[in-house]
């Protein structure tokens, strides 16, 4: 069986490379790298694939940056003529981004059956566009892979079949238990171990509005005033910095810097003090790693790492932060209740099993 991989932006190159890492467990499926070109700065895609291992893209469509509809409509055009020409038995895709819900759009369309990884999970706010994917792709999906338990309820609910449904664990957990042997810190960078807060911000709704970007400048030079902080900063978010004419004022009090790699990623994650983020990745990375985490959304997709993880959803609760920082800076803010059932670095494997009883 012939199954198209798609990815495009930051996150998905982990995800893929946990199907990559087993592929030779599973001769009776063939993987296609399709890379989308959605991300396309060495740091935010070369680099990473580097990182990983994973293979050169069977396909490129280097469709860049643009408006939702202008870049999904670039990726499917693209991505049509691939799957008419190629023909392949099934399509695969991960997460919740632009890449991932117009090669479902498309497979569908042809009648190439769809894998969706990371299936189910729901913030419940529309005004995300990852939760349009999201909604979008799983409706579209004949194999819907589960992180977490809430996403088998969640499908569940909007009438998904159950025999499609699949908890498998998760592939990004795959990847960090794998390559956490080669983390490393990022060159030339004075963090000491455990003594430092890792910040990553790239959501519209956080750094869109100005108003709000300046609340959140102002929360980080508090927090300097407890510990360092080091934030490599997301080209969206550099753009919104600048154009608000915030940069400087953060910059004073806070290390910036360009996206980091991912084994720095990993080193900055594991020997935080504390992570202060909008991604639903590192919300799951410091679950793991038992690392707290400030998540700066009002809700959350992934609800397995507040109830029985490291994270707190601060929304914009400026005194409920600083009352974290506070329980951080003194060793009484919570720790992690134990491993999340499957996220044990075979969420990849039991995919490709799944997908060869079809072969
Ligand atoms: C996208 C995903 C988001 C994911 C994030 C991870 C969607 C709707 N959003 O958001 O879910 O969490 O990736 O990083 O798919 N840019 C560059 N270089 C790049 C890529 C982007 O400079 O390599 C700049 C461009 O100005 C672009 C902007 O960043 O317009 C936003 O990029 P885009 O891919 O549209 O969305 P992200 O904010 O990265």
């Amino acid at each position: 069986m012939i199954i198209d991989v798609i990815a495009g932006a930051r996150p998905n190159f982990m995800k893929i490379a946990a199907l990559y890492a087993v592929a030779q467990e599973f001769p009776a499926l063939q993987l296609r790298f399709i890379h989308t070109g959605q991300h396309y700065d060495f740091k935010m895609s070369d680099a990473i694939i580097q990182q990983l291992r994973l293979p050169e893209p069977d396909c490129h469509l280097g469709v860049g940056s643009g408006s939702h509809a202008q870049q999904t409509a670039d990726i499917m055009k693209g991505y049509e003529k691939w799957v008419d020409e190629q023909h392949p038995d099934a399509c695969l895709v991960v997460g919740d981004v632009n890449s991932t819900v117009a090669c479902a759009l498309v497979a569908a369309k042809a009648v190439v059956p769809v894998a969706h990884v990371e299936a189910g999970l729901r913030s419940f706010d529309r005004t995300m566009p990852e939760e349009i994917n999201r909604i979008l792709t799983d409706s579209l999906s004949q194999w819907m892979f589960v992180t977490e338990a809430s996403g088998i309820a969640n499908l569940a609910r909007e009438g998904r079949p159950l025999s499609g449904i699949h908890l498998v664990g998760h592939v990004m957990i795959d990847t960090l238990l794998r390559m956490l042997p080669a983390a490393r810190p990022p060159a030339d960078e004075p963090l000491q171990e455990g003594a430092y807060a890792f910040v990553t911000l790239h959501r519209p709704s956080n750094v869109d509005d100005p108003a709000i970007l300046a609340t959140l400048v102002e929360q980080l030079v508090k927090v300097a005033e407890h510990m360092p902080v080091f934030f490599p900063v997301h080209p969206r978010t550099r753009a919104r910095l600048q154009a608000a004419q915030l940069w400087d004022r953060l910059a004073a009090h806070v290390r910036l810097t360009e996206p980091v790699t991912y084994t720095e990623s990993l080193w900055l994650t594991k020997n935080a003090r504390v992570v202060i983020t909008d991604s639903g990745g590192l919300q799951e990375e410091s679950t793991v790693l038992n690392v707290p985490c400030l998540t700066l959304r009002e809700n959350t997709e992934r609800p397995v790492t507040v109830s029985a993880g490291t994270s707190t959803l601060i929304g914009r609760d400026w005194a409920l932060f600083q009352r974290c920082i506070e329980q951080i800076v003194t060793g009484s803010y919570k720790r992690t209740l134990g491993q999340v059932p499957y996220w044990d670095g075979n969420a990849g494997r039991r995919i490709m099993a799944i997908l060869s009883q079809s072969a």
